[in-house]
């Protein structure tokens, strides 16, 4: 089976292109490099053992893409290509709408010209905004606080629109809690340009004195020990996920929605200690104010996904932590 990767060289698109070459897919990957590298290509290579096709495109350029459609009989997608900063997105909310949704537009039109209605798509559970209810079910109320998030909501709409329009589209829209960790190689995971925005990053670069100290966002929240509290998930859990998706809608038509999560929740005071001992160093910090937009407490029911796609997370909490350290080092 063919699967086309856009973004495939990102986090966690270079995490699924490994997990898609160890189950025999042949795969081709679209990527433009806006927020990864090409030695990423390699490293895949270098992990898998194996080769796949490569198109250095923008997503967005459809006569570029139309190339990929022409010269490849592709069966499925996996689109994650697209801008994912929070912040940034609300510094500059016209870039984002313009690549995210102008990059799916282009997508699916060409889908649709050559007949390809698989696709998983990389939503997230930014959707679900500040939850009702904990924890988070899939039918939950949607609302989203950002531009970045609200991209991922309107495709979700459009997604449903296209499956509307007609029914023999197969769509697995996937929605990610936190995605942490790096292949057990170290030879792959996250390496964010600039100061990190994320937690487990910033962490890492505080452990390999990059950085100075990890500011917690406030110790305020209603939450156990007053830090905000989020459902990490290893990144190689989030890949398989992806696998699995894809096999069920191999099989099944329709348009269906899934927390990828584990389904706890950790404050930020237990990552810091966690990873203090587990990788056996220091990370220093200082209580700073809450962060803007941020919400005390989000975590997933995972029932849907593990009933219908038969996944589940396996890796727990220590493994995602040593795995972030272990890459760090590895790459420094
Ligand atoms: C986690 C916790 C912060 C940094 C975001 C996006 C979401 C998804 C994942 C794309 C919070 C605290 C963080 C720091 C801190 N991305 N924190 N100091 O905000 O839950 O989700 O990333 O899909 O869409 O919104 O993740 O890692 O930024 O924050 O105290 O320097 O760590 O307050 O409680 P978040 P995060």
């Amino acid at each position: 089976m063919r699967v086309l990767v856009t973004g495939g060289a990102g986090y966690i698109g270079s995490h699924t292109v490994v997990e898609l070459l160890d189950n025999d897919y042949e795969v081709i990957v679209v990527d433009n490099f806006s927020n990864s590298k090409p030695i990423v290509l390699d490293k895949i290579k270098e992990i898998t053992k194996k080769d796949f096709k490569f198109y250095e495109i923008d997503v967005c350029d459809k006569e570029k893409l139309r190339k990929v459609f022409k010269e490849n009989e592709i069966d499925a997608v996996i689109h994650f290509a697209g801008f994912k900063a929070v912040g940034e997105s609300v510094e500059e909310p016209l870039k984002y709408y313009r690549n995210n949704i102008d990059s799916t537009l282009s997508l699916l039109e060409l889908m649709n010209e050559y007949n390809v209605k698989k696709i998983v798509f990389s939503s997230s559970a930014t959707v679900y905004g500040n939850p009702e209810k904990l924890p988070i079910k899939e039918d939950a109320r949607l609302s989203t606080t950002n531009p970045y998030g609200s991209t991922k909501l309107y495709i979700e709409g459009i997604l449903k629109d296209v499956y509307n329009s007609d029914n023999d589209y197969s769509i697995a829209i996937l929605r990610y809690f936190n995605p942490v960790g790096a292949h057990k190689s170290g030879l792959i995971g996250e390496n964010p340009n600039g100061i990190p925005n994320n937690l487990v990053p910033y962490i890492v670069k505080v452990a390999t004195k990059e950085l100075d100290h990890l500011n917690i966002f406030g110790n305020d929240y209603d939450t156990k020990d007053g830090t905000g509290v989020r459902d990490y998930i290893h990144i190689t859990d989030l890949a398989k996920g992806h696998i699995s998706a894809l096999k069920y809608i191999t099989n099944h038509k329709g348009i269906d929605y899934y927390n990828l999560g584990t389904g706890h929740g950790y404050s930020v005071m237990e990552m810091v200690k966690t990873f203090e001992e587990v990788n056996h160093v220091d990370v220093p910090y200082q209580i700073a104010p809450r962060r803007s937009g941020d919400i005390a407490t989000c975590y997933a029911d995972t029932s849907y996904a593990n009933e219908r796609l038969k996944w589940h997370s396996e890796l727990e909490l220590e493994d995602m932590l040593e795995s972030a350290y272990n890459y760090a080092k590895k790459n420094e």
